[in-house]
């Protein structure tokens, strides 16, 4: 067993930035805890890549973050998180946590009718992970499904309150609307930053779950069950590695994040392979 020592750092990976929208939420949740990022600005999206390239990549990425003695990983990318924990879990000796079990066990404690919507990328509406999570547990719940992606680039670009968003959302979520949900899923790490835009869409009758505030709850709770969580003062400053660093990069990523990345370093894909 991989060795676990409480002021060792979680580890989190994404395709992209958006991640870091989780990052944001360990932060809240657990500010003592030292985070380790990885995002794979070179590759991304991810969300429109086949299962078995996003399953490659997947394993690359985790593999880095091991190499920084993580006590722990957090898949932030929904994507990855819908084809590739079980792969994940069997390679890696740490606890893996991702972002579908957090996202459909909170849309089920919501919910009262049990009509609940999912949006996400292709790939993780394609491979019905949240609907196939959430069925585990309650069969006689209806899921509403609808990949959105174009709302990737639109929270990239800033557009959290255009009227092009705003159409596009309305375009997209006006089915799920007349399905009556009363709780709808974000399932991507993109969403969160649209949330206004998306809410007034579906109307406010319908509660948001964003799957990354979610996933933090879990992780808290399992890092205090296990004697796990960092009880340093101080903690070491999060660091911020990426495979690429496009024009625009810190700007884009310090929205995501909501505050200024002191340590961002760029590493060649070469060293993951
Ligand atoms: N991080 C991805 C997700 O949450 C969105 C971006 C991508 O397609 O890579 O599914």
């Amino acid at each position: 067993m991989h060795f676990m020592n409480k002021s060792n750092p979680i580890g989190v990976f994404d395709s992209g930035i958006g991640g870091l929208t989780v990052v944001k939420e360990l932060n809240t949740f657990l500010p003592r805890e030292s985070i380790v990022y990885f995002g794979d600005t070179a590759r991304v999206p991810y969300g429109s890549k086949s299962n078995s390239t996003v399953i490659e990549y997947a394993l690359q990425d985790a593999g880095f973050l091991m190499k920084k003695n993580v006590k722990m990983i957090v898949v932030a990318c929904n994507t990855v998180s819908s084809v590739a924990l079980d792969v994940l879990r069997e390679k890696f000796d740490v606890p893996i946590v991702g972002m579908i079990n957090p996202g459909a066990k909170a849309a089920l404690s919501s919910t009262k009718n049990k009509r609940i919507g999912v949006i996400g990328t292709d790939s993780t509406i394609g491979n019905a992970a949240y609907s196939k999570e959430i069925l585990k547990s309650v069969v006689s719940a209806k899921i509403f499904e609808k990949a959105c992606p174009l709302f990737v680039p639109l929270a990239e670009e800033g557009w959290t309150d255009h009227e092009a968003t705003k159409i596009i959302a309305r375009e997209y979520l006006s089915e799920l609307s007349q399905e009556k949900i009363d709780t709808l899923i974000l399932g991507c790490t993109h969403y969160p930053l649209l949330k206004d835009v998306i809410q007034e869409a579906v109307g406010n009758e319908v509660k948001l779950i964003d799957s990354g505030g979610a996933a933090a709850t879990v992780v808290e709770d399992y890092l205090q069950g296990r004697n796990l969580l960092n009880d340093n003062a101080e903690k070491r400053a999060d660091l911020f590695y990426v495979t690429d660093m496009p024009r625009k990069f810190t700007f884009v990523a310090e929205r995501f994040l909501g505050r200024k990345i002191p340590n961002i370093m760029k590493i060649d894909l070469d060293e993951i392979r």
